[in-house]
């Protein structure tokens, strides 16, 4: 039924990756670019490393979490995972909405009950220009806490259950590749090789 192209983390054919200066002050007031989140790219190792709980809710997470709605919206996706901008803490932001203005912040996520499954054509920032049908969850039930240190118990079925599963799946170093069959994943390996080699003749 939702077959058609959808794209998780959205499409990126135009950069290399996006790059995000956030101004910040250090001790001495003065105004320094604090952090370059830049799209993790597969098959970059970072990748595959497991997020660490969010302990408090400060001003830096709260900062994270704007930084990388801002990259998830520069690169037209719906969704982002911490680890995807090589940082090792357990944020996801997520934006469905057609205005790209209903942005969800979710701290800590954690699915508690998995049930049924549906099949969508998944793609992701950190695999750019490949899409293939995955198979999760129809229907989860999850719960995250707010940038208010709020706990939240929610549940949802469709679009979104597939984007959480995708985005908490980064948060423990996976990708939705690895879902795929041997051949396919030597298939694109080798396709990226090939990427990697005339980018860098060109170069
Ligand atoms: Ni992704």
């Amino acid at each position: 039924m939702l077959a058609e192209t959808i794209f998780f983390c959205g499409l990126t054919t135009t950069s290399y990756f996006s790059c995000i200066l956030s101004a910040s002050y250090n001790n001495f007031g003065v105004n320094i670019a604090m952090a370059i989140l830049k799209v993790l790219h597969f098959p970059d190792t970072r990748l595959r490393d497991k997020a660490l709980p969010v302990y408090k809710i400060d001003s830096k997470v709260k900062e994270i979490a704007k930084n990388m709605l801002d990259v998830m919206y520069a690169e037209n996706g719906i969704g982002l995972a911490a680890t995807q901008v090589n940082i090792r803490q357990r944020i996801i932001v997520i934006d469905l909405s057609e205005e790209k203005n209903e942005p969800l912040i979710l701290i800590n996520p954690k699915i508690t009950k998995l049930v049924g499954n549906q099949t969508m054509r998944e793609g992701c920032l950190s695999v750019p220009d490949y899409y293939d049908i995955i198979e999760r969850a129809e229907y989860i039930e999850y719960c995250y806490k707010t940038l208010d240190d709020e706990v939240i118990n929610s549940n949802t079925d469709g679009l979104l259950a597939v984007c959480i599963q995708h985005e908490i799946d980064h948060l423990d170093g996976k990708l939705f590749i690895d879902y795929l069959s041997l051949l396919k994943r030597q298939r694109l390996k080798k396709k990226i090789n090939k990427q990697e080699k005339l980018q860098q003749s060109i170069l």
